[in-house]
């Protein structure tokens, strides 16, 4: 069977502490090493990672391939645009002749369901680099961030503040694979998926939604936001306006357990979601939490190709 990573649940609850597992070792084992240096083991040697990309990305973009280069690997980056899918080829054709070329395929897109057809249609695995619906990717970062800053996954008090987005769905996935608490503080209209919701409360997370920012973060271990409108999103002023009191400033974070961690998936809008004193702060967690995003790759990419 081919193993995609569409989302958190299909890896579940024990090869993602496996993977954070792995990430942890593998990031000790090659401390100050140059960036590009291959591991000693180079456990993807020769395989190609395909990386389509239909929004834009930094830190995606860039650690898919630095984490193929680490792993022994290499990897191509393609603009939707400037492929013949931007000019109508269709995606099972694309997903027939990538897995042809490629080892595995890696896709931000907009709608969830473009990745979900991609991946039935390619013989090789596909990674879910962002859609409208999920991030999954980034959330194995955050997690890694957060046990790095002494942080026990099972009963760990999280708040979110804003909107109810992508990154909040696998977010909340996580926290019923991982058995921890979400409090999200966010305007009525913008809460997050209910699906995720639901199943993580099937499988023992707990998911409190609340319109308070203060409730949300009292006691919260962990205060997480994101931007308030996302790619793709049609900003509106009331939208805005209507995530004003869930912005995250030194109030919010003095409400939150002391020495709470701060994270935020960047790209940042200071001074709307966060406010500089936050994120440059000495609870933020933001850059290491960046430059996990490679060791995060790494091990999804090993547990794809069946190494984890
Ligand atoms: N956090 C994240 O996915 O960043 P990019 O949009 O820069 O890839
Ligand atoms: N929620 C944001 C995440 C960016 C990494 C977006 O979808 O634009």
């Amino acid at each position: 069977m081919t193993r995609h990573f569409l989302d958190l649940a299909d890896a579940g609850g024990d090869a993602i502490a496996a993977m954070i597992n792995d990430a942890i070792d593998r990031k000790a084992a090659r401390a100050a090493w140059p960036k590009g240096k291959p591991d000693a083991d180079a456990p993807l040697a020769g395989h190609v990672l395909a990386m389509i990309f239909e929004k834009a990305s930094t830190r995606t973009r860039v650690s898919f391939d630095i984490a193929m280069r680490q792993l022994g690997g290499s990897a191509l980056v393609m603009d939707a645009g400037s492929m013949q899918l931007g000019r109508g080829e269709t995606i099972p054709d694309t997903a027939r002749v990538l897995s042809r070329m490629a080892d595995a395929i890696m896709i931000r897109t907009d709608d969830h369901a473009k990745v979900e057809e991609l991946a039935r249609h390619a013989s090789v695995p596909v990674i879910n680099g962002l859609t409208d619906r999920s991030h999954p990717c980034q959330i194995v970062a955050d997690l890694l961030t957060l046990i790095e800053r002494g942080h026990a996954l099972p009963g760990l008090q999280l708040a979110w503040l804003g909107d109810g987005n992508n990154v909040l769905n696998s977010l909340i996935e996580a926290a019923g694979l991982m058995k921890f608490t979400v409090r999200v503080g966010g305007p009525s209209g913008y809460e997050p998926d209910r699906g995720y919701v639901e199943r993580a409360r099937a499988a023992g997370g707990e998911v409190v939604l609340t319109q308070n920012a203060r409730n949300a973060v009292a006691g919260a271990q962990a205060v997480v936001t994101d931007c308030w409108v996302s790619m793709g999103q049609h900003e509106t002023n009331a939208q805005v306006v209507a995530m004003q009191p869930y912005q995250v400033d030194e109030a919010l974070m003095a409400a939150a357990a002391p020495g709470a961690t701060f994270l935020h998936c960047l790209p940042a809008h200071r001074g709307e979601e966060v406010v500089d004193a936050v994120i440059d702060g000495e609870q933020s967690a933001v850059w290491d939490e960046a430059e996990n995003r490679i060791h995060a790759q790494k091990s999804i990419l090993r547990w794809v190709f069946g190494q984890l």
